[in-house]
């Protein structure tokens, strides 16, 4: 897909006509979203020279997932909770790398909550494979911004006010939505701005790749097995044999297939009864965008934007991607296949 910038347009700019077209996206929303924006640019700065700064590696910690972090996570953790905190338009965070909820210490008129994955594909980091930020906006249940608590960051993804990702690859591009369609800008690093480059993205209804770790093939259940099995099949007919791609960052996976077509599969594994993947900062939010887009996506049944979420860190298993793919995914899933 050749990309035309026909005219520069700013993020910011982007913003300010969507306000226009959609009112209810008001200025408050786009105010949050450039802060995302710009907390992202603070991230970029070390993802891209991550192998020159003492960052590389191992922090030596644990997060509440029980995974070692990274220093680049604790960075980017650090950048967007104090770039955004201290703009007072949140009232309430939750980062995958805090075990609970962080109030941000100036809060003029926050009456949202943020829900972010800092750095996703972390086991990535030193090995300079794509990695990414994904975010998650909800607008508080009440109106009193000082009584924010954990209950307004459990919210079902279907309330969120808007979602989205940065992916710090061979372009760092960011990818939003409001529910008024999913928009990507790409990053000029020499004018230090975001350009719209991806207006009205819309993913093809079916596709031709399928991601899943198929190290974990003896902890898949029969379902997941066969219809991995038959996207392997030769059919010209239905486009298989899909071909594989799995790169270990969600963001990345996601991206790629959200813009040629395919799925995403990260299923209940016996090590990950669950699934590995967390619904309020990974699943829910892409899961806004890829449904903005004409995707679908699900826990092998249910709609991811329906789960009623009951702790901050739970997990889902997740089928995200073209339509007609994840719906096929599910036949298999439920045995009708
Ligand atoms: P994070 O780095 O934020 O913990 O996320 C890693 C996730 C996701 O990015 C990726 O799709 C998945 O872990 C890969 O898991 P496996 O290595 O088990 O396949
Ligand atoms: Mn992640
Ligand atoms: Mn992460």
């Amino acid at each position: 897909m050749i990309l035309t910038m026909n005219k520069l347009i700013t993020i910011e700019s982007h913003f300010l006509q969507q306000q226009k077209l959609y009112p209810e996206v008001n200025a408050e929303v786009t105010d949050l979203l450039n802060d995302v924006a710009f907390a992202s640019k603070l991230v970029r700065r070390e993802v891209v020279r991550a192998g020159l700064g003492d960052i590389l590696g191992l922090a030596g910690t644990t997060n509440v997932q029980g995974e070692e972090v990274k220093k680049l996570d604790l960075f980017a953790n650090e950048q967007i909770i104090n770039a955004i905190g201290q703009h007072g338009r949140f009232a309430i965070m939750g980062s995958e790398e805090n075990d609970s909820i962080i109030i941000p210490p100036k809060n003029e008129t926050g009456n949202y909550a943020l829900l972010f994955d800092p750095l996703d594909g972390s086991s990535n980091i030193d090995v300079n494979v794509s990695v990414g930020t994904i975010f998650s906006i909800y607008r508080l249940k009440g109106d009193d911004p000082g009584k924010a608590s954990l209950d307004d960051c459990l919210q079902n993804g279907a309330e969120q006010v808007a979602s989205g990702y940065v992916i710090y690859g061979s372009s760092v591009v960011l990818v939003y939505t409001t529910g008024h369609g999913v928009h990507g800008f790409t990053y000029d690093p020499t004018i230090g701005e975001f350009l719209l480059s991806h207006p009205n993205i819309l993913t093809p209804e079916s596709g031709k790749y399928y991601s899943i770790n198929e190290g974990s093939w003896a902890q898949l259940n029969d379902g997941t097995k066969r219809y991995i099995d038959y996207l392997k099949e030769e059919d010209p007919a239905t486009g298989r044999p899909y071909s594989t791609r799995y790169i270990g960052s969600l963001v990345a996976d996601f991206h790629r297939n959200l813009l040629t077509g395919g799925v995403f599969v990260y299923p209940a594994t016996k090590k990950h009864k669950n699934g590995k993947l967390r619904l309020m900062y990974e699943a829910n939010p892409l899961a806004f965008i890829c449904e903005q887009a004409g995707g679908r996506a699900t826990d092998g049944s249910r709609r991811i934007l329906d789960i009623k979420p009951e702790e901050l860190h739970q997990r889902t298993p997740l089928y995200i991607g073209s339509v007609k793919d994840v719906l096929t995914a599910e036949e298999f899933e439920k045995g009708s296949r």
